[in-house]
C-alpha cells in the first residue's frame, strides 16, 4: 500500500482535536482543523488551521470541499453541510444521518427502542406543554429526568423533576423525559469499526461524577462482574453493526441496582472516557479513529495497565489568564501523565487539562490521584 495521501479535516479545535492531531503525527498525516480561534488547543498541532465556525453551513462547506475525509470532535457542527459534502463524494465520519440521530436525544432514544437496545423508559416532546399534559393525565409521575433534546452537554440541559413547580420552571422547548434510574454505576465503553466491518472494543471504564456534572474521575478497568462487561461489548458490537458504523463510538451506560444495563447516550467521536487509552492501551482512541477513517485494521485495545483519569477544571473562584499550580509535584510522581490543553483563559469549571495516573496497584493509583487532585489547582 502506498501510504495514504488523504487530506483529513477535523471540525473542532479543542482538546480532542489536539489529541487527534498528535496521534496522526507519527504517520505524518496532514490534518486540517476548523474552529473559531487560532488560540484553541488543536491549532499548533494541525498542519492547517482554518478560522471559521463549524456550526455555519458556508464555513463547513468551504473547509470540506478540498478535503477527502472529514471527521468531528464535537457534535454541534452543521450537519446540513456534512450531508452535502457526503453527496459530493467526501468521506464523512460519523455518517451525517447517524450524527443527526445523536444530536436529538429524542431520536437517539427512539433509535435504541427501534433496534431493541436496552435504554430507559422515555417519552419525547416537541414542546414542554405536551409533557405537562402527560403529567396532568397521570401517564408520567414525579420524579423523572428531564433533558433538553438539543445541545445539552456536560449535564447542562438535564434536570431531575420532582414537582409541578420544577416542571413549570423548565425551558419551554423540545424535551425528552426518562425514568429516573436507580444507578449503581455509570459505565462507558468505546467501540470502533471500519469500512471493511472490522471492529474492536476497549475495556469498560467506570465514571464517577462531580456535583457540577462534569466527569470527576474515570477508573479503568471498571470494577464490575466480567459478565456485565461482556454484555456491554455485545451491545456495542450490535449497535455499530446495525448502522454499518464507521469511526469510533463511545457508549455511556447505567448499571442499575438490579443489575440491568441501560444505554444512556452515545458520542460518535473521541470521548472523555477514553483519555486513558493514550497511556493504558497500545492503540489510543485517537489513533483508532484515524485507523478507522482510513479503513486500516483496528489497533490493539488491550489494557496494559490500570488507569485513573481526572479532569483539571478551572477553580470555581478564578477567571482570567490561566496558571497551573502543582505541575512540578505531578511530574515528580511515578507514572503520572499530565495533559495541559493550552487554553489561555481559565473560567470556573472549564476543562483545562487532565491527568492520568497509571499503574498495577489500584489502591496506590487511587490514592495518588486523590493526593494530586488537591495539589494541582488552576487559578488565574
Ligand atoms: N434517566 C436517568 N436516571 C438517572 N440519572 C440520569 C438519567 N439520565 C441522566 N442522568 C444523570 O445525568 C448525567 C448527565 O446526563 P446525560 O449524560 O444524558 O447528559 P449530557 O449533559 O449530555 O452528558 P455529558 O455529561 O456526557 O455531556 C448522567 O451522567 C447521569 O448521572
Ligand atoms: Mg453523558
Amino acid at each position: 500500500m502506498i501510504f495514504p495521501e488523504k487530506k483529513i479535516g477535523i471540525l473542532g479545535g479543542g482538546q480532542l482535536g489536539k489529541m487527534l492531531c498528535i496521534a496522526a503525527a507519527p504517520w505524518h498525516l496532514k490534518i486540517a482543523v476548523l474552529d473559531k480561534d487560532p488560540s484553541f488547543p488543536a491549532a499548533p498541532y494541525c498542519t492547517e488551521f482554518v478560522k471559521g465556525d463549524f456550526s455555519e453551513y458556508d464555513d463547513v462547506m468551504n473547509f470540506g470541499k478540498d478535503l477527502d475525509i472529514i471527521t468531528i470532535e464535537i457534535e454541534g457542527v452543521n450537519s446540513k453541510a456534512l450531508h452535502d459534502l457526503k453527496k459530493m463524494g467526501k468521506a464523512v465520519f460519523p455518517d451525517p444521518e447517524f450524527l443527526d440521530i445523536v444530536k436529538d436525544k429524542g431520536r437517539q432514544n427512539q433509535f435504541y427502542r427501534v433496534h431493541r437496545l436496552p435504554t430507559t423508559r422515555f417519552s419525547s416532546f416537541d414542546q414542554l406543554t405536551k409533557l405537562k399534559e402527560k403529567v396532568d393525565n397521570g401517564d408520567w409521575k414525579f420524579p423523572f429526568v428531564w433533558k433538553s433534546r438539543f445541545e445539552g452537554y456536560d449535564g447542562r440541559g438535564v434536570a431531575i423533576v420532582k414537582s409541578d413547580d420544577e416542571l413549570n420552571s423548565l425551558p419551554k422547548g423540545a424535551c425528552l423525559i426518562e425514568e429516573l434510574v436507580d444507578i449503581e454505576k455509570e459505565l462507558a465503553i468505546i467501540v470502533c469499526r471500519n469500512e471493511n466491518g472490522e471492529k474492536s472494543v476497549y475495556g469498560a471504564v467506570e465514571m464517577v461524577f462531580h456535583e457540577a456534572n462534569l466527569l470527576d474521575q474515570l477508573e479503568s478497568p471498571a470494577n464490575i462482574d466480567p459478565a456485565i462487561e461482556h454484555k456491554m461489548k455485545e451491545i456495542a458490537f450490535e449497535l455499530v453493526d446495525s448502522v454499518d458504523y464507521r469511526g469510533i463510538l463511545a457508549i455511556e451506560f447505567f448499571l442499575d441496582k438490579k443489575g440491568n444495563l441501560l444505554i444512556n447516550e452515545v458520542a460518535p467521536r473521541p470521548h472523555n472516557s477514553g483519555h486513558h487509552t493514550i497511556e493504558c492501551c497500545p492503540c489510543s482512541q485517537y489513533e483508532q479513529l484515524i485507523r478507522m477513517i482510513l479503513n486500516l485494521p483496528p489497533g490493539d485495545t488491550t489494557s496494559t495497565q490500570q488507569g485513573i483519569m481526572f479532569n483539571l477544571l478551572g477553580h470555581p473562584d478564578y477567571s482570567g489568564q490561566a496558571k497551573i499550580e502543582g505541575f512540578q509535584q505531578a511530574l515528580n510522581t511515578k507514572n503520572v501523565h499530565l495533559h495541559w490543553y493550552g487554553k489561555p483563559q481559565t473560567r470556573p469549571m472549564r476543562k483545562m487539562g487532565h491527568v492520568v495516573v497509571a499503574g498495577e496497584n489500584r489502591k496506590e493509583i487511587l490514592s495518588t490521584a486523590e493526593d494530586l487532585k488537591k495539589k494541582i489547582i488552576i487559578k488565574s
